[in-house]
């Protein structure tokens, strides 16, 4: 548990837009700044950062929250790793709270299996370092491979003993829990014993985005043929192969900067490429990716360049995978090793500035790449050459961006020899299909390619008169304006107006009339400043932004952005929200009576229930009476929008 103290130094420190401007690239628009969603495509941007407030909002899909819930969004972080990537941003130290026995027991299944990758990470590593065993044979493996301390440590390998339980045994003795052991897959139960997977192999550790410990690759050293080069982790609750990438911890920044990812096959090529100072590489571990570790790279970036040792037959192999990222709108080069090396063996041959020199010149976007592989098929035979097209046409087809689109037409006709309108015919049939399959009354004639979906501001269609509106609006004004003196005209025009702030004025209003939320968000958010106002103090809005219940801090967060969607419906009421402090006595008052005026007609429609239900003639006439009296109270507050709401 990291204590409160902790939590509001992190959250008062972090700057919003530097948080989020690490991933996004944000312009200042007026008070607000502005970028492309990270959460969804867009072309325009739509996705508002208040540096002010903190906060951001998107328009485009709504996510919005504050720094916090950025970085648990983006990174798909728990709460707490997000307020410790935070605190790392920031170098807080992160007070966490001393647990008892009893906590330490309640710590959840997923933490235990974190602890306990963690400690065996440090056993590995602790072998290799300190042990003769670990030093003979483990890290000489190492520096025979030509790594290099630093990156050794970086990324923490290890060396697993060659004794068959070394691990288990240590780390039962320490109390880890036998259940954890064969759930991580550390150890393998037989016969009632544990013994170590990885027993006498070199370790790589796996790290989660956040650089926690999540698994292990074991390689064997050497070439022994008759056991696997590699063993890895099983899936566990911590790690999900489909949605890990080797090296993205010590990648992210890299890929970032440079705003491109290179994807190798296996961990020693990502730690060679380190070596040669190439950061920004992943690594699929002998798989094609899939869509999951795809959106994972895409959250630094759209540029992915492929490396591959081998021959192109290999690679075609993997053409189906390729037109699968493509469609998830990145951009894929490939970069052909030459024959035999792979990007470890080249990197640990050649200058740093030669592998970054090769990567670069030698990468080939991916359908220029998979046309003159094809296309050396094809040998000028027509048949093949129409299957070519054909399938070339359809990678096309795939890429989300109609203007790329039109780009790779035009290359691979110059490449293909083809005539731009014979490719985009296709492209076109092809698009139409795939529109018809998506959507089956789509328009027949449609000849060109639908316009890219402009984002649009949600135009959400306000009904001032639902009462879940106009709880939001009495909640909103609180939260914008509760410190501001408004004055309350006097009851005549004589009466001199008296000065309060809003806060004060709408609490005492509606307490003095009972009258509450029925949303049960609004509800916390009112009671918050009830309690608070018994003792003279109006709560900052501000402090909604970074509530610990995330409801309230939802609604707040949403609140405070409301004036900025600005609906043609408010320009209709002649209720200017731009100017809306400087006539706010108005909009207090106009937000009251609208509210009162509602729960009025609810409770009416209540009593006029009653009325109809009663025999009694003595109740009838009580409820008549009770009745007229609302009717009366509800014209006056319809003229003059101070009236109070008899409740009882
Ligand atoms: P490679 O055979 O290319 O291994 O497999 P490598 O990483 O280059 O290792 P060295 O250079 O021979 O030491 C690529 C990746 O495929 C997975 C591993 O993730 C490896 O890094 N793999 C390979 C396995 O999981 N098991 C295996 O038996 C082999
Ligand atoms: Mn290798």
């Amino acid at each position: 548990m990291i204590n409160r103290d902790t939590i509001d130094n992190i959250v008062t420190t972090a700057r919003i837009e530097e948080v989020i401007g690490d991933y996004v690239n944000l312009r200042r628009r007026g008070v607000n700044m502005l970028g492309l969603c990270p959460f969804h495509n867009e072309k325009t941007p739509s996705f508002t950062v208040s540096p002010a407030k903190g906060i951001y909002k998107c328009f485009g899909c709504g996510k919005a929250g504050n720094s916090v819930n950025f970085i648990m969004e983006h990174e798909h972080f728990s709460y707490p790793e997000a307020l410790k990537y935070l605190a790392r941003k920031y170098n807080i130290e992160v007070e966490e709270e001393e647990q008892t026995p009893e906590q330490l027991l309640e710590l959840n299944e997923k933490e235990s299996l974190y602890n306990l990758s963690l400690y065996a990470q440090q056993f590995f590593t602790k072998t290799l370092l300190e042990t003769a065993e670990g030093k003979s044979v483990g890290l000489s493996y190492f520096k025979e491979r030509g790594m290099r301390d630093d990156l050794i440590h970086k990324f923490q390998l290890g060396f697993s003993p060659d004794k068959w339980d070394a691990f288990s045994e240590n780390a039962v003795q320490n109390g880890y829990k036998k259940e954890f052991l064969v759930k991580t897959g550390l150890s393998i139960e037989k016969d009632n014993r544990l013994i170590d997977r990885f027993h006498s192999r070199v370790i790589f550790p796996i790290h989660s985005a956040s650089g926690r410990v999540i698994g292990f690759g074991g390689r064997i050293l050497g070439s022994d043929k008759n056991r696997p080069k590699y063993v890895n982790s099983p899936e566990s609750d911590i790690y999900n192969k489909s949605k890990t990438l080797y090296g993205i911890y010590f990648a992210k920044n890299a890929i970032i900067s440079k705003d491109s990812c290179l994807l190798v096959e296996g961990y020693t090529d990502v730690i060679s490429m380190h070596q040669a100072g190439i950061e920004n590489v992943v690594a699929s571990s002998g798989t094609s990716l899939t869509h999951d570790q795809v959106r994972m790279i895409q959250r630094y970036t759209s540029n992915i360049s492929i490396l591959y040792d081998g021959d192109p037959a290999g690679i075609k192999a993997s053409f189906r995978g390729i037109d699968m990222i493509v469609e998830q709108g990145m951009n894929v080069k490939i970069v052909l090793f030459p024959d035999g090396e792979d990007p470890d063996s080249y990197a640990r041959k050649h200058h740093p500035t030669e592998v970054e020199s090769f990567v670069n010149e030698n990468a080939v976007n991916f359908i220029l790449f998979k046309t003159r592989l094809l296309l050396g098929e094809t040998q000028n035979d027509p048949i093949k050459k129409t299957a070519l097209i054909r399938e070339i046409v359809n990678t096309i087809a795939l890429i989300p961006d109609s203007i790329s689109r039109s780009v790779y037409v035009k290359e691979c006709s110059a490449l293909m020899a083809i005539s731009e309108q014979v490719l985009m015919n296709e492209l076109n049939k092809i698009l139409r299909a795939k529109l018809k399959k998506s959507s089956p009354d789509a328009d027949k004639d449609l000849e060109v390619v639908p316009a890219e979906q402009m984002p649009t501001e949600p135009q959400v269609d306000i009904d001032l008169y639902s009462s879940e509106y106009q709880e939001r609006d009495i909640i909103r004004l609180l939260l914008l304006y509760g410190h501001d003196i408004i004055t309350i005209p006097g009851n005549t025009a004589e009466e001199e107006g008296v000065p309060v702030q809003v806060a004060d004025y709408v609490v005492v209003d509606l307490v003095r009339d009972d009258l509450t939320f029925e949303n049960s968000t609004f509800r916390s958010i009112f009671e918050e400043y009830k309690t608070n106002a018994r003792n003279d103090i109006i709560p900052d809005g501000d402090v909604f932004l970074n509530h610990g219940d995330k409801d309230i801090q939802s609604v707040a967060v949403n609140l405070v952005f409301t004036n900025y969607t600005l609906s043609p419906n408010w320009l209709k009421n002649n209720i200017m929200i731009t100017t809306e402090k400087t006539r706010l006595d108005m909009h207090v008052m106009f937000a009251l009576r609208a509210y009162k005026a509602r729960t009025l007609d609810q409770r009416m429609a209540e009593v006029l229930k009653r009325l109809k239900s009663a025999t009694d003639p003595v109740e009838q006439n009580a409820i008549q009476k009770e009745f007229t009296e609302m009717k009366n109270e509800s014209v006056r507050i319809n003229k003059n929008g101070l009236g109070r709401v008899i409740t009882r």
